[in-house]
């Protein structure tokens, strides 16, 4: 048997995170310039189901059955194997590497699961199709985030842009003019699962206040979807301001992030606004086509620790 290798992009939320957990749509893309790796390499060995895993990222390097009962790549693979009726599970090793900065908002948690998803199931001659792939990686999320909408996995299963509504079908979405965005991280690391929480309990305290405002979001995605697909970049910018200002009201953005968004927006971005669960992590701007890497050095210079061009291209 030959290694097994997948890889999952990383994404941002264009529009509607934190909403989205509330049922309002969202949208969000696929970012293919950061990637997580999963690689199977059969191994010959005595002991039956000897599964070996090197994490480096995560300073993992050891047998399976040595890491904690509730350890996510541990539940990952008893869930695999479940999906697939692998009663037993022949000897591996599993490598995992990512080049998706870790609690920033870019799905990094998700892509790691579903790289494993997809190499584990090929691996076992089952490969699984991206429903199925998605599925599996929300369980994991469960386990994360406590209460993730499905947005990341979902996003990062298909590799392209969505329309995300918890609880119903997605739609794929397609960009009518090419698009330039960059993300920049403020290096704050920041907890999707605390922030989320934070969100919750403020909403339990103001419940109109903040339906008005999630609404609002909604409202917001539904446009932004449109201009996404038959409208133009400068509206598509409005709306992701417009956008960041309900998640300032909502204490979503933080002093870095702002920072960087009106970085952005001074050095020529259409609009710019928190990406992901916020309080640190990523901003995301839209540049005006070929003035990406001058707004990303703008933004270096106003203290991002990373930035990151990625694009939507209309399809052919
Ligand atoms: O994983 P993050 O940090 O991009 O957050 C995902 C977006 C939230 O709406 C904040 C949470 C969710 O589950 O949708």
């Amino acid at each position: 048997m030959t290694a097994l290798i997948a890889s999952a992009p990383g994404k941002a939320i264009l529009f509607g995170e934190h909403a989205v957990v509330y049922g309002q749509p969202a949208v969000a893309i696929p970012v293919m310039q950061v990637k997580a790796k999963a690689s199977i390499f059969p191994i010959i060995s005595a002991l039956p189901e000897e599964i070996h895993i090197e994490a480096p990222d995560i300073h993992l390097n050891g047998n399976l059955s040595a890491l904690p009962e509730g350890h996510p790549i541990r539940l990952l693979i008893s869930l695999i194997a479940v999906e697939l009726n692998a009663a037993k599970l022949p000897p591996f090793h599993l490598k995992i590497s990512s080049s998706i900065p870790v609690a920033a908002g870019l799905g990094s948690g998700a892509a790691i699961s579903i790289a494993v998803i997809r190499a584990l199931s090929a691996f076992l001659g089952r490969p699984l199709p991206n429903e199925r792939v998605s599925a599996l990686a929300y369980e994991i999320e469960r386990i994360y985030h406590g209460n993730p909408s499905g947005i990341d996995n979902t996003v990062i299963a298909y590799a392209q842009p969505i329309l995300f509504v918890r609880g119903q079908p997605f739609e794929l979405l397609h960009a009518n003019h090419p698009l330039t965005f960059i993300l920049a991280d403020s290096g704050l690391k920041s907890a999707t699962s605390q922030v989320v929480n934070q969100v919750r309990t403020a909403r339990e305290e103001e419940p109109q206040r903040y339906d008005r405002i999630f609404s609002t979001i909604g409202e917001i995605s539904r446009q932004g979807c449109r201009e996404l697909q038959a409208g133009s970049p400068q509206r598509l910018g409005v709306l992701m301001d417009e956008n960041h200002a309900c998640l300032q009201e909502i204490s979503v953005s933080c002093r870095e992030v702002d920072h960087l968004v009106t970085a952005a927006r001074a050095a020529g971005a259409y609009g710019a606004k928190v990406s992901g669960a916020g309080q640190g992590g990523n901003m995301i701007a839209l540049a005006p086509q070929e003035q990406g890497e001058a707004i990303a050095a703008a933004l270096q210079k106003a203290g991002a620790v990373r930035t990151i061009i990625t694009y939507l291209l209309p399809s052919p």
